[in-house]
């Protein structure tokens, strides 16, 4: 019913829509970062983290309390960092740093608040890492010194992963979600793996320390098809997941973007790392860049066919946010590897001039890039993704650092050791007051994605008809577009 009424404001929008479009001059970086600045600002509306009586650090959720699982957040501050990083503007830098010291867990400041149990997954643990670990690589400002340190924060969720490697399963790999009682737990899925290899990576040109590097290497092979699971297969596909009970051999052929760009942009660092020097890495990355390229952009503009449907979006509020990663971390990827240079940014321009015909002239922009026009699918992930799309646009402009290392101006702090005081296991034993409706919201993503695949066929008859046994997976949109609607 409620998902009825969602469709017929959609296309209600749609049609009714006759506002100009967000203005952009992609031929001047001032234009961009002032389209920047206007989309910044309509984003950071989603966040509440600093009224009374609202947690910091989080957008509203995680469901059923909102849309937004806790992950989401910790994308939102990295966003937030390349967002002044790219244009300068510091507006948002005291939220943005206060937000990711709060969410850290102190004292053991490894990204795992026990609040956050019921949804937590390696890779919503790792969105906090990478989120550190770019305020390190971009010499954002520093915590007072009695708080957690950026650099330090990730090693501890690199650490505290580490000790989770599992090879009592499909001989290795990160399980996708990290207490024992949550749905999830039985799947290893290229998602933690990937954010887990992203982090290593950055972690290894960051420090030096190669112990990084082969971690990175180890998890590369245990994904790949080669020596692996295959998860990566030989044409450089990257797969959902599969079940420790099958060996990880029931893959599930379902393909997310960000998943195989945030590969692509450990790719990056580990060819900058080896200053080229080593083919293995710099061959996967040009591979996996072409392959990425041409699945998840259609005619120069950025798509997620596994839920962007012709007739429909399928999408989770989780793969709402998808776009915005895949422009930031493959323009960040033309600076760890100039030679795609020429490859990527003529298609991240295309990509973004697309999105600012989504986007109204105050910068509320919608979902899909490839219409022409503003779609009214709006939310924090799609105001992430246009401002991610206009940023990168800015990543090759005179002044803007590349990433730096702990030799070449870093001034982070670190601790190899940090996370070793986590107790995980315990601290979850003790934690019995975890609601029914909190366990449902961790979901499964097999069942999302079944209901992805299903959706194809299923969903655009829901603009005609009942949905009422939709699956409650994990980021099954049940919020913010229904909410409206009371
Ligand atoms: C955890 O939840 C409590 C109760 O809502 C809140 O007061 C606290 O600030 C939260 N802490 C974090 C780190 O989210
Ligand atoms: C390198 O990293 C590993 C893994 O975290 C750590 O055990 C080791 O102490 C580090 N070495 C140095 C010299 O920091
Ligand atoms: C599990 O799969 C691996 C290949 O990934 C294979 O080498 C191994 O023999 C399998 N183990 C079992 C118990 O089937
Ligand atoms: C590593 O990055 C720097 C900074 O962008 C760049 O100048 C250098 O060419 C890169 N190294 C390789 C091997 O691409
Ligand atoms: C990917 O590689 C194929 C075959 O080499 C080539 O035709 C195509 O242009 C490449 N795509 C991109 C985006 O570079
Ligand atoms: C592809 O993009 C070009 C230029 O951006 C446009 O002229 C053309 O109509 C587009 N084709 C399709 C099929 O959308
Ligand atoms: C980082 O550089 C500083 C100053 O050059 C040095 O004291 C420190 O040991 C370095 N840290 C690592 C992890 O290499």
């Amino acid at each position: 019913m409620k998902i009825r009424l969602r469709c017929a404001l959609l296309l209600a929008l749609a049609v009714n829509d006759s506002s100009a479009a967000l203005r952009v001059d992609f031929s001047s970086a001032d234009s961009i970062r002032s389209a920047a600045k206007t989309v910044a600002s309509n984003l950071m509306t989603y966040y509440h983290g600093t009224e009374r009586g609202q947690i910091p650090g989080i957008l509203p959720g995680p469901p059923p309390k909102g849309p937004y699982y806790w992950w989401e957040g910790g994308a939102l501050w990295g966003t937030m960092i390349d967002y002044w990083h790219y244009t300068t503007d510091t507006t948002y830098n005291t939220e943005t740093e206060l937000s990711l010291v709060f969410q850290a867990n102190s004292p053991q400041n490894d990204y795992m608040h026990p609040n956050w149990t019921a949804s937590l997954g390696n890779d919503d643990q790792g969105f906090w890492g990478m989120s550190a670990m770019l305020a390190a690589e971009t010499t954002f400002q520093n915590p007072p010194p009695d708080q957690p340190q950026w650099l330090a924060l990730a090693q501890a969720v690199f650490n505290t992963q580490a000790s989770r490697w599992d090879t009592d399963y499909c001989r290795g790999g990160l399980r996708w979600q990290i207490p024992l009682s949550n749905n999830g737990y039985n799947y290893k899925n290229s998602i933690a793996n990937a954010v887990f290899f992203n982090i290593a990576t950055r972690l290894a040109r960051y420090t030096g320390n190669d112990t990084y590097a082969e971690w990175a290497a180890k998890t590369w092979d245990w994904m790949s098809i080669e020596k692996g699971v295959g998860y990566i297969d030989a044409d450089y596909n990257v797969f959902d997941g599969a079940h420790v009970e099958d060996n990880c051999t029931d893959i599930n052929l379902a393909q997310f973007s960000y998943t195989a760009v945030i590969l692509i942009q450990g790719l990056g660092f580990l060819h900058n790392h080896t200053n080229g020097q080593q083919p293995i890495w710099s061959t996967r990355l040009r591979l996996l860049t072409n392959k990425t390229l041409s699945l998840f952009f259609s005619n120069g503009t950025a798509v997620e066919p596994s839920c962007e449907l012709e007739n429909a979006i399928q999408c989770t509020t989780d793969m709402l946010s998808f776009k915005g990663y895949v422009h930031r971390w493959l323009a960040q990827t033309t600076q760890m590897a100039p030679f795609l240079e020429p490859i990527i940014m003529p298609i991240l321009k295309t990509s973004a001039q697309s999105m600012a015909q989504s986007c109204l002239e105050d910068g509320t922009c919608g979902f899909r890039w490839n219409r022409g026009a503003y779609d009214g699918n709006t939310g924090a992930g799609q105001q992430m993704n246009a401002l991610g799309a206009l940023v990168s646009m800015l990543v090759h402009e005179p002044g803007v650092k590349v990433a730096v290392t702990n030799g070449t101006g870093g001034t982070s702090p670190g601790d190899p050791n940090a996370g070793s005081n986590t107790h995980f296991e315990g601290q979850f034993e003790m934690d019995n007051t975890l609601t029914n409706g909190d366990r449902v919201g961790a979901g499964i993503v097999t069942t999302i994605v079944l209901a992805s695949l299903l959706g194809a066929f299923g969903w655009m008859a829901s603009c005609a008809g009942e949905v009422d046994n939709w699956p409650e997976g994990r980021g099954v949109e049940k919020g913010k577009g229904s909410e409206k609607l009371k």
